[in-house]
């Protein structure tokens, strides 16, 4: 098995309800923050940790999604030598440098299962995941996703991220609780998903930024339906924790869930104020 982290999940095909009517017709990760739309910030997370293979994980009405990683000749054409060719050079570079590759998710089944949709991508190495509705930026210069890899060529087991969320809000997460073995790693123990604060083991919330060891597809394969019906990731990861096989790490940064209305606009203005500084 290989023991760095050379390709990128990105679980792309949910429906995204609560952005309708916007999603009717536009996948989520389509919607900018800015000019640029959530899943291209994603992308450049994952080669700013050295990876350049992206597995992206679309459903019925995602086809945006492969158009926009892609040449755009007409347009291109058109801009070439202008003063708007600038606003094309990243997503031009990902073009050029970056292996894409897809896989459709028929049945909308959770995460868990968008994850082993992936599998066929994958292959037999340790991967990392990133829900792009999660926009993560860092004040210190290392993308999350990054300080991560590099914590997997030391743990090499599977990594969470997690921040600490208020207690009245532990039933939108998957939380852990465990033993801290650094100020900022855990060992996981436990693992639930969605508990209510009464019942949630602590406040530690899991964010959209994994890497996960290949031994998961098999485990995801025997998870029975949890929370909602679907076939949920925690309840893989928590099969892999009682092997003492997970840690949780609290990143450094900052995060914005873009898959709700508040904190879409929480990181336009966020990264308005930035682009203006
Ligand atoms: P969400 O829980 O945000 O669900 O999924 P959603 O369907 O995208 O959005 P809402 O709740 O209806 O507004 C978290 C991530 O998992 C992916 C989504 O695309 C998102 O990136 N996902 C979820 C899948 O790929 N497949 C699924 O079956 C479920």
């Amino acid at each position: 098995m290989k023991t760095s982290v050379k390709k990128c999940l990105f679980p792309a095909a949910g429906y995204g309800t609560r952005f309708l009517p916007a999603t009717k017709a536009i996948p989520k990760e389509m919607l900018p923050i800015l000019t640029k739309p959530l899943l291209q910030y994603g992308v450049e997370e994952a080669r700013s940790a050295g990876i350049d293979t992206m597995a992206i994980v679309t459903g019925r009405g995602k086809r945006a999604i492969e158009d926009h990683f892609d040449r755009s000749y007409e347009l291109e054409h058109q801009i070439d030598g202008t003063s708007k060719e600038a606003l094309m050079f990243e997503i031009r570079d990902i073009v050029k440098n970056c292996t894409i590759s897809y896989t459709r998710q028929v049945e909308m089944k959770g995460l868990g299962h968008a994850i082993l949709t992936g599998e066929t991508l994958i292959g037999d190495e340790p991967f990392a995941v990133i829900l792009a509705d999660d926009l993560c930026d860092n004040a210190e210069n290392e993308p999350v996703l990054s300080q991560m890899v590099k914590l997997y060529a030391q743990y090499q087991c599977s990594i969470v991220a997690v921040e600490e969320v208020p207690t009245k809000d532990t039933n939108k997460y998957g939380i852990v609780a465990g033993e801290f073995i650094t100020p900022d790693i855990m060992r996981v123990q436990n693992m639930v998903e969605k508990p209510e604060p009464q019942d949630a083991p602590s406040n530690l919330a899991i964010i959209g930024r994994y890497i996960l060891t290949p031994d998961i597809f098999d485990i995801i394969r025997d998870v029975k339906p949890g929370k909602g019906g679907e076939i949920q990731i925690t309840d893989a990861l928590l099969e892999q924790a009682k092997q003492g096989r997970v840690i949780a790490y609290k990143f450094k940064g900052k995060r914005f869930d873009c898959g709700s209305v508040d904190g879409f606009v929480e990181a336009t203005n966020y990264f308005y104020a930035k682009s203006n500084a």
